[in-house]
């Protein structure tokens, strides 16, 4: 089969992103703008300045991928977009980027869900192999999914509150971390002590996660503690934090291993980054004796190459769309 080069494009939230993958497994190049710094002095990303500033960057960022890849858009095969779900503002500019290119240069046009994107992110590191478990923890989503097969997703738990990346960035604020607070939590997690008594959520006998609670209790330590003029031991209480967070994933991932029949694991999405659950999945996956794939810091936040690979796989699965595809704030991956 003749090689297949596809152009994927991010944009979901604060980083615009272009990279050309090959067959849905080898990265050619990729470039990422990230807008940390601007929205850093806000304490989190604004929907309207992190729009204008897709809208600047975009461009550049498409020339550098191709200018990096040594490729024109003649050898482009398709064009894979994050239709959603995101910042509404800031996947309409990806998409009209997107759009304009399938136009101009009269490519596929491939809509990715962005939570495809991240599952994918695996295959850069190795193809993937079915059936397996995706879990899927990042600022907006937490999930644990079956595939059986390429493009086959069947959601059997999820969050029924906030995502855990949300809690980590709540958390962080609340102890006076900067934006984004979910690393800067993992960091100082590995300096401090398991002192503060947290509660872990939701042990019960679902797939499904609950971060909220856990997020009040942090919350509602830190104002008493400091009602009481007492100092907070923040680094004691990132690794209370991350140790009960990791818990509340892993407790459920193990369960789902063991009664599901899984055989390989992959993790993705933002938090996918995290040092404690990295090595909390690798010890649970070694007990259990089943295999484990997290993909390399560079692909676990967001990046055009993850929807450049998924779309690769949508494409097979058939999913092209027209024109008047339209980018969507939520969306269930399906
Ligand atoms: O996947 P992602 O880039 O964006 C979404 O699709 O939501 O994930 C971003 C989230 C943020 O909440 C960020 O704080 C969190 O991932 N994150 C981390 C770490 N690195 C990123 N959370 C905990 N520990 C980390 N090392
Ligand atoms: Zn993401």
């Amino acid at each position: 089969m003749k090689d297949m080069y596809i152009l994927g494009i991010e944009s979901s939230c604060d980083e615009t992103s272009v990279a050309i993958v090959k067959n849905g497994v080898e990265e050619i190049a990729t470039v990422i703008s990230s807008q940390i710094d601007v929205h850093k002095n806000y304490g989190g990303v604004v929907p309207e300045i992190a729009s204008r500033h897709h809208v600047k960057n975009i461009t550049m960022v498409l020339e550098e991928c191709l200018e990096k890849a040594n490729m024109t858009m003649d050898q482009i095969d398709g064009i894979a977009i994050t239709y959603g779900p995101g910042l509404i503002g800031s996947l309409l500019i990806g998409l009209e980027a997107a759009k304009t290119l399938s136009f101009v240069y009269n490519k596929p046009l491939i809509p990715v869900h962005h939570i495809a994107g991240h599952i994918y992110a695996n295959s850069l590191v190795q193809p993937l192999k079915f059936p397996l478990l995706a879990v899927v923890v990042s600022g907006g989503h937490t999930e644990l999914i079956i595939m059986k097969d390429h493009y086959k997703f069947e959601k059997i738990g999820g969050t029924l509150d906030d995502a855990i990346g949300e809690c980590y960035d709540k958390v962080a604020r609340v102890i006076g971390l900067e934006y984004p607070g979910g690393p800067k939590v993992d960091k100082l997690s590995k300096e401090g002590k398991d002192t503060y008594k947290l509660p872990v959520p939701l042990q019960d006998d679902s797939y499904n996660f609950s971060f909220s609670g856990l997020k009040s209790a942090v919350i509602n330590l830190v104002h008493n503690e400091e009602q009481r003029g007492e100092e907070i031991r923040k680094a004691d209480l990132a690794t209370s934090f991350q140790k009960v967070a990791v818990e509340s994933i892993t407790s459920k991932v193990r369960k789902a291993i063991v009664e599901q029949g899984i055989n390989y694991v992959i993790v993705a999405g933002g938090v996918a980054a995290n040092n404690g659950l990295r090595t909390a999945m690798q010890e649970l996956t070694e007990e259990l004796g089943v295999e484990l794939s997290i993909p390399p810091m560079k692909y676990c936040t967001d990046n055009g190459t993850m929807i450049a690979a998924a779309g690769y796989f949508a494409y097979q699965d058939g999913r092209v769309a027209d024109l008047n595809l339209n980018s969507k704030s939520q969306d269930v991956l399906k």
